[in-house]
């Protein structure tokens, strides 16, 4: 049968080529450039070289931009108060297109390199089977035949040396990496001690902010329908204006001044606890100048239902179950919450933080005469103390009947 294997150009996903190909497989790789730093080009000939049938390279950065990494920031997509999951939207974004051509090419067989202990396994494999109920999952660091063999690096060295497959001459990080436009995560290897601090020289998309630059940008992010349409540098004028420009531009910004790092323990799916290291500089800006714009022009009352369907969106997409019933539903409400999420932030951004300066929108609740203490505005300040003492009924039962702690 034909196996479409989601390929890396690494070593792992190397052996795993000729691994599928030993066992009797038609192979064709697919890698996806989702904003990773690679050699496409190095990366398609080593696949090619390997005897894969067929190698797919795709550049999926603008529908990666547009369907996942948009309807995180409309979600103000956060893991456990505050992973912004650059990983787990990715793997959906992947595995979507990896169906597509399984589809058309006929292959019955997925494979992957993710471990057997992680959430990433789960997040690309629900995927597969939501989109493609019939597929057939080759996951082969759950296989016994291939994880004893391949025990550790050097198992896996000498394998390739054996089969032609170019062995990395760079040493590898003592760590693994996940890159993409959203963010780099870190994690494993020496990073596992959770209470051992990371080199400093680990971080590829944000300068440290105590060496970020002593002068703030000024941005300017102009939102319609809970997401950006234009940033505006302040300073320069200069502007972007599609999905793909904006988003780089800001982690551009964002990594200048050391914006976006955090290093956590995190629950993950699995059940187990693990020590991650993420950079996420252009999403955490938009994430401020998000919930800034948005509490700016939405409901009160729509404003906290919608924060508790964030929240779940977040658990199910970090779970895997970015393509599912209940997902698909948490999505489009929120969506229509973001109907009149629209209007421009000032922002600047120094010294790893983003400072809100102000914010305006044609479709603002923000009443400038209600909220004055200067004018009356429509409202009759006489009404307040009726409102608070209906207010008072319960607490006032309560103190008859029970008192409060730590009062006489
Ligand atoms: N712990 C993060 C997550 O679950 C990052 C996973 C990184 N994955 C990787 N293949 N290195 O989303
Ligand atoms: C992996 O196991 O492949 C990476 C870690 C994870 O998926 O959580």
């Amino acid at each position: 049968g034909t196996v479409v294997l989601a390929y890396s150009g690494g070593l792992d996903t190397s052996c795993i080529l000729v691994w599928l190909k030993e066992q009797g497989y038609d192979v064709v790789t697919f890698l996806a450039n989702i904003g990773q730093d690679e050699d496409f080009e190095a990366a398609r000939k080593k696949a090619e070289s390997l005897g894969a049938k067929k190698v797919f390279i795709e550049d999926l950065r603008t529908e990666f931009v547009e369907d996942f990494i948009w309807p995180s920031v409309q979600a103000n997509a956060v893991y456990e108060d505050r992973y912004l999951m650059g990983t787990a939207i990715a793997r959906p974004c992947i595995a979507r297109r990896q169906v597509e051509i399984a589809l058309n090419e006929g292959a019955q067989f997925l494979s992957h390199g993710a471990t057997g202990k992680g959430n990433d396994q789960i997040r690309f494999e629900l995927t597969c089977y939501a989109l493609y109920p019939n597929v057939k999952i080759i996951a082969p660091w759950r296989i016994p035949e291939f994880y004893n063999r391949f025990w550790g690096r050097k198992d896996l060295m000498e394998y390739a040396q054996k089969h032609g497959i170019p062995v990395p001459v760079t040493p590898k990080a003592p760590w693994s990496m996940d890159a993409n436009l959203m963010h780099i995560s870190y994690e494993s290897g020496i990073l596992e001690n959770p209470k051992s601090h990371a080199p400093a020289d680990m971080y590829l998309m944000t300068k440290n902010p105590e060496d970020s630059p002593n002068d703030p940008d000024v941005l300017e992010l102009e939102f319609k329908k809970g997401v950006p349409v234009k940033v505006m540098n302040v300073k320069d004028g200069k502007s972007k204006d599609t999905p793909l420009e904006i988003f780089s531009y800001l982690n551009e910004i964002g990594g200048k001044h050391g914006v976006g790092r955090i290093d956590i323990v995190e629950n993950r799916f699995i059940g187990m606890k693990s020590r991650g290291i993420y950079e996420t500089p252009g999403g955490t800006v938009l994430l401020k100048a998000h919930l800034d714009i948005e509490t700016f022009t939405m409901d009160k009352e729509v404003r906290r239902i919608k924060q508790g369907l964030g929240n779940r969106f977040s658990e199910l997409v970090y779970n895997g179950f970015w393509y599912s019933p209940e997902c698909e539903f948490v999505r489009h409400c929120i969506a229509k919450s973001q109907e009149n999420v629209e209007g421009k932030v000032q922002l600047s951004v120094y010294k790893g933080q983003v400072y809100i300066l102000g914010r305006e929108s044609p479709k603002s609740l923000y009443n400038e005469e209600l909220v004055s203490m200067d004018v009356q505005g429509d409202y009759d300040p006489c009404d307040a103390s009726g409102f608070i003492k209906i207010n008072a009924v319960r607490l006032r039962e309560h103190n008859r009947l029970h008192g409060f702690s730590g009062t006489k």
